[in-house]
């Protein structure tokens, strides 16, 4: 059996695309291996200053990553900070790590190229994600594409410990569905937090209608043939839409006839449909926190016993202990 490992980070509301990049994927990987997720507060840290949002967050991923499908039956699901055995080996490995791997690692990059100062947090995150990883002897890590080059300096930085102490660790592989590469956002750039283009999963219907009713769309006349490819509406609808549907929305673009309000309709309607069971699901489990919370330590101590045991491992080879 596999074992699966991802991680999300608690950064503010969950949307579209994290569920269908991550959250799906991981959810489906639960019937293929052993699946372990968890919430990354760690690395929240690096960006959240605000003690009652990162709490707030944390729960609240943990409610939708249940509402949508994850059954604590067959994976777990906990607090990245509840498993503090991970900062220890984030310490181990960033003795054999080359600064200058981390600085080609693009959120840093990005952050200095925005002209921002970075902290050693940031800087250090990929250590920090390796350590995620590679304390579960983990097989697969289903991501999105963005976190690609992480999951490559997990595997440099594996190699490195084993070839400085011993077969130790375990080179794990991405997992990135090529159908959810980018996933458009309103705008029709890549749905992004950054970009403040998102569609919020579990929106309420008013405003999940305003959102999709405002994706740009260009000038084209209703009556005109209009362009399917590249189109956000299309590229949405068809993660959401059964193919049948989506074919009809094509041609239906391509005859002309029809205008982009109309579409966006649709789009609503499929989006609306596909959550409406997690929904329910959401807040039956918002009524029960006990329950949530049984999840979370459970889990924890499924993760603390995997992690204790990389961990003794590791500093044996290293002549800690
Ligand atoms: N860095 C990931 C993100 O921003 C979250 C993450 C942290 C993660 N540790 C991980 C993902 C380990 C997969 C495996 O989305």
């Amino acid at each position: 059996m596999p074992r699966i490992l991802s991680g999300i980070k608690p950064t503010g509301q969950l949307h579209l695309g994290n569920y269908l990049g991550m959250m799906r994927p991981a959810i489906a990987w639960q019937e293929r291996g052993e699946a372990l997720y968890f919430i990354a507060d760690y690395h929240a840290l690096t960006t959240v200053r605000d003690p009652a949002a990162l709490r707030a967050d944390s729960r609240r991923i943990a409610l939708d990553f249940l509402a949508c499908g994850l059954d604590p039956e067959k994976a777990v699901l906990f607090r990245q900070s509840d498993v503090p055995q991970v900062t220890e080996l984030t310490w181990l490995l960033s003795c054999l790590t080359p600064m200058s791997l981390l600085e080609k690692c693009h959120a840093y990059k990005d952050h200095l190229a925005r002209g921002r100062a970075a902290s050693h947090g940031l800087f250090a995150y990929p250590v920090l994600m390796a350590a995620d990883i590679l304390i579960y002897d983990s097989d697969i890590v289903p991501v999105g594409r963005d976190q690609k080059q992480h999951v490559e300096v997990t595997r440099d930085l594996a190699q490195k410990m084993n070839d400085a102490y011993g077969p130790l660790l375990h080179l794990p592989e991405p997992s990135i569905l090529a159908e959810v590469e980018t996933i458009p956002g309103l705008d029709g750039q890549k749905m992004s937090k950054s970009y403040g283009n998102t569609i919020g999963l579990f929106e309420e219907e008013k405003a999940l209608r305003k959102k999709i009713m405002s994706i740009v769309t260009d000038s084209t006349p209703v009556g005109a043939p209009k362009d399917p490819e590249g189109s956000a509406l299309v590229g949405l609808f068809a993660h959401f839409a059964p193919t049948e549907e989506v074919e009809k929305m094509r041609a239906d673009f391509r005859a002309g006839g029809v205008g982009y309000g109309e579409f966006k309709k649709w789009l609503f309607g499929a989006v609306w449909e596909h959550f409406a069971p997690m929904r329910t699901r959401r807040s039956e489990l918002e009524r029960d926190p006990a329950f949530i919370d049984g999840v979370l330590s459970r889990s924890a101590a499924r993760a603390n016993e995997l992690a204790s045991a990389t961990l003794d491992r590791v500093r044996k080879a290293m002549g800690l202990a």
